[in-house]
This record gives structure tokens, C-alpha cells and sequence, in this order.
């Protein structure tokens, strides 16, 4: 099992590109499977889940081809197979939107109970009760969820929770379906929007994407022949900005959209960072210790909960006491054990902590206990003082290209050791 190897503490300078968001490339590869025929897709980021994405699709009958590190054309025009490998699809939480593409493009799917992770209970009830008002059957058993259908036809579904995942599995399965689908409470994230832009690309008729009612007028088929570049990583640039505050640094993030950050910059600006918009890049800085401050994690475009340990170890440094509720995961605060080896002062009790702020942290052997804790860990490692250790990273390589390439050109010195 790889580790890394921090030694700290570093103020981070310099210049960082940001690659093709995970979370929209999760869902448009498994959209693909709608295309009869060939298309494609750009700025991909290079991730395990992305490769792990390509493995199940290859197993159901597409051929892709890989035309450098960040592109890849995938033929769909044969799926010869309903039935997702039960091993690899678990593995995953993204492997649900295979229910959504296959029963849309063949009208059945078996896929596996959906892994990915360790955040608390993950429920799917909004993703069968849209797959169900479409007219699919839906069970659930044996550890997989098995879905049938004659014929999809659109619908109105109404969101009982916001969710990012429910959201798009409704559009994948009406994309095909007969007549116009409606869903009400949609999730307005970007990578939402940038499902919708791709399959609308591939000759899809989707309506109202990144508000709460999006439109599916359901069309005969979809065309390939063309080419998508996935949306830059909200998340990775997020990441990148929040380390920059806590390690007093300065740096400039590329290729990312401003406006998908606009509430991490104002809570930057509330606890004391400058952050300067350049249309296509951002410059975060900041030269002293942030100032204390409340954090609620909400949909987009609120705080989002995949940026909440990063800010989590900005504020474990905070002047004060600053305080994070967590309104989307159950299980999100499991880094602060980790931070509070390091000399963090943290008290988590379920969904909120309490961040009594301490004037350094001090290195130590950690563990990363999903990915976007161990993203947060990695940046209390680089400011840290001494050498930290950190453990688990699988879950880091899962989603983030070249972490700590990308660190060490900022400066830092961290180190990937193979044992
Ligand atoms: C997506 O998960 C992301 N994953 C998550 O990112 C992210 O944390 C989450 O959205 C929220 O932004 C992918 O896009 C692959 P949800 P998703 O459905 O779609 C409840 C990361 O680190 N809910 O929006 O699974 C659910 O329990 C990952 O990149 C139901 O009750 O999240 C949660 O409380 C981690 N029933 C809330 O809704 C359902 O049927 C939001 O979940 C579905 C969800």
C-alpha cells in the first residue's frame, strides 16, 4: 500500500491547472452508453474510478479507445450486456448511473449495490422511485438493484431530497423515454449542467439544467460522431484555494470557472484570504491566521460538503472558534480524529463540530478515511510542522490526478512511497 511522506510546514506559491471534474466524468461515461455510435470525450481527468469506469463499460460491450492521457472515443454502438460485474460496480458509488444508461438505452440493468465512500448511510430511494415513475420495476436484492422495463415514458417526478445522483440517474433514464419527463427539487450542481451539455451535444432535448426544474423532452436517439470536454473540477480548484489559505500562500489555480466557486471565496474573504477572479483563473492569498467562522454545508450553490474537511484543517487554525455543520453526509467528521493527532482541537459529535483553533499543527502518521478527508489531510500535512505520514491514499488516488505532483510544484515536500 502506497503512503506520503509530508514534511512541513510550507507556504504553498506558485501555479496549479486543474483537470476535468470527477464527479461530471463519472456520469458521462456510463451516459455514453445511450449513443448508438461513437463519440468523444476530452479533459478527462486521469483517476482510478475513471478507469474504473471504462473497465465495466468495456465489459458491457464497448470499445474504447484511449487518444492520450485525457481523451478517450467510445463506441457504443453494440451493448451486449445488461448485467454489471457485481465486484466492480460495488466498488463504487458512481456505478448507479449505469442504472439509469442501461435501462434507457435497453430497457433493463443489474448492477451492484453501490460502494464508494465510508460517509454514512448512502440510500438510493430517489433514484428507483424516478426509475419507477418512469415505469421501470425496480428490486433490490442480494446485494443488486435489477431494473425492467417495456417501454420508459416521461413523467413528472417530484425530488423528495435534493440529490446530485437521483438527479442525474432521472435524466439518463429520460433521455430515450417517450414524451417529456419534468423533475422537480433538481440538484443544480455544475457537473449537473454538464451531463445535460453532453448528452444535449449528442443530440439529447434537455431544458432548465443547474435550476430546480429541468425538462426531458424524450428524442428517438441519440447521435455520436462528436466530441464533449468535460467541465473543470470545482472541487479539485476548491481544494487548491483552501490550501492556499491554510498554508499562508499564495497561488494561482488554471482553468477553472469562477462562478462555480463563488461561496468558497466569500467564506476565503470572511476569514481574511483575497481571492482575484481572472475569467479563467483565480489567485487565492493570504498572509496571516484566519479568522474564526461558522460553515453549513448546503447543495449547490451552497458551502459544498466536499469541501468541508479542507476547511475543516483551515479552521482547526484558526483565530477563535469556528464551528462546521454538516447537513449532507452523516459520517463526514472522521478526519478531525486524524487532524486532532496532529495537535487540532476538534470535538465532533454527529453532524457538527466545534473547531477551537490552535496557532500550529505538528506532524504525525495519519490516515485518510475517504477521499476528500484524505485531500484535507494532505494540506494539514504540507503546513504541519515535521513529517507526517499519510496512510490509505487509495482513496485520494480514486479522485485527484497527480496530487502530489501538483503539491510539489507549489512547493511542498511530499513524497509517494511505495511499500
Ligand atoms: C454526489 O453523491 C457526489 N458523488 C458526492 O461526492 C457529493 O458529496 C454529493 O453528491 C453531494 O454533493 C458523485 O457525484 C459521484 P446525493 P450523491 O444523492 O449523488 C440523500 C466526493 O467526495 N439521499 O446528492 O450520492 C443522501 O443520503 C463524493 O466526490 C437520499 O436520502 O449524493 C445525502 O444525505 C462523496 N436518497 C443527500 O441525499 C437518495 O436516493 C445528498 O446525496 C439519494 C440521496
Amino acid at each position: 500500500m502506497d503512503k506520503l511522506v509530508i514534511s512541513g510546514p510550507t507556504r504553498l506559491k506558485g501555479e496549479v491547472t486543474i483537470s476535468g471534474a470527477k464527479n461530471a466524468a463519472v456520469a458521462i461515461l456510463p451516459a455514453t452508453l445511450l449513443i448508438e455510435g461513437v463519440c468523444r470525450i476530452e479533459n478527462l481527468p486521469n483517476i482510478s474510478d475513471v478507469k474504473m469506469y471504462c473497465k465495466i463499460l468495456e465489459t458491457l460491450g464497448a470499445k474504447i479507445t484511449w487518444l492520450s492521457e485525457h481523451e478517450i472515443e467510445i463506441d457504443s454502438s453494440n451493448i451486449s450486456c445488461t448485467q454489471a460485474s457485481i465486484d466492480l460496480t460495488s466498488k463504487f458509488r458512481a456505478s448507479y448511473y449505469l442504472l439509469g444508461s442501461l435501462l434507457g438505452r435497453c430497457g433493463q440493468a443489474e448492477v451492484g449495490l453501490p460502494g464508494g465512500c465510508n460517509l454514512g448511510a448512502r440510500p438510493i430511494d430517489q433514484h428507483i422511485k424516478a426509475f419507477e415513475a418512469l415505469g421501470a420495476k425496480v428490486e433490490v436484492a442480494q446485494g443488486k438493484i435489477t431494473a425492467k422495463v417495456k417501454r420508459l415514458i416521461g413523467t413528472s417526478i417530484y425530488m423528495d431530497i435534493v440529490s446530485v445522483g437521483a438527479t442525474i440517474n432521472a435524466i439518463l433514464a429520460a433521455v430515450l423515454a417517450d414524451g417529456t419527463t419534468t423533475i422537480d427539487n433538481a440538484a443544480k450542481e455544475p457537473h449537473i449542467v454538464d451531463v445535460a451539455n453532453f448528452l444535449n451535444t449528442m443530440g439529447a432535448d434537455i431544458r432548465g439544467a443547474g435550476t430546480d426544474v429541468i425538462k426531458i423532452n424524450g428524442v428517438k436517439k441519440l447521435h455520436g460522431n462528436t466530441s464533449y470536454s468535460v467541465v473543470p473540477d470545482q472541487i479539485e480548484a476548491g481544494t487548491f484555494m483552501l490550501a492556499a489559505v491554510a498554508s499562508k500562500g499564495d497561488i494561482t489555480i488554471k482553468n477553472c470557472i469562477p462562478e462555480h466557486l463563488d461561496c468558497i471565496t466569500a467564506k476565503i474573504v470572511e476569514i481574511g484570504g483575497t481571492v482575484e477572479d481572472y475569467g479563467d483563473s483565480i489567485r487565492v492569498y493570504m498572509n496571516k491566521r484566519p479568522t474564526k467562522a461558522t460553515v453549513k454545508t448546503l447543495p449547490y450553490p451552497g458551502y459544498p460538503t466536499d469541501l468541508q474537511p479542507q476547511m475543516g484543517v483551515v479552521l482547526s487554525m484558526a483565530n477563535g472558534t469556528s464551528m462546521i455543520h454538516e447537513s449532507i453526509w452523516e459520517s463526514r467528521f472522521q478526519y478531525t480524529a486524524e487532524l486532532n493527532k496532529m495537535g487540532a482541537k476538534i470535538t465532533a459529535q454527529g453532524k457538527s463540530a466545534v473547531f477551537e483553533g490552535v496557532s500550529e499543527l505538528t506532524g504525525a502518521p495519519i490516515y485518510a478515511t475517504d477521499l476528500r478527508a484524505g485531500a484535507a489531510l494532505i494540506i494539514a500535512g504540507i503546513v504541519a510542522h515535521g513529517d507526517t505520514q499519510l496512510y490509505n491514499i487509495d482513496h485520494i488516488d480514486r479522485g485527484y490526478e497527480n496530487i502530489e505532483e501538483k503539491f510539489r510544484k507549489l512547493g511542498a515536500n511530499i513524497q509517494r512511497v511505495v511499500e
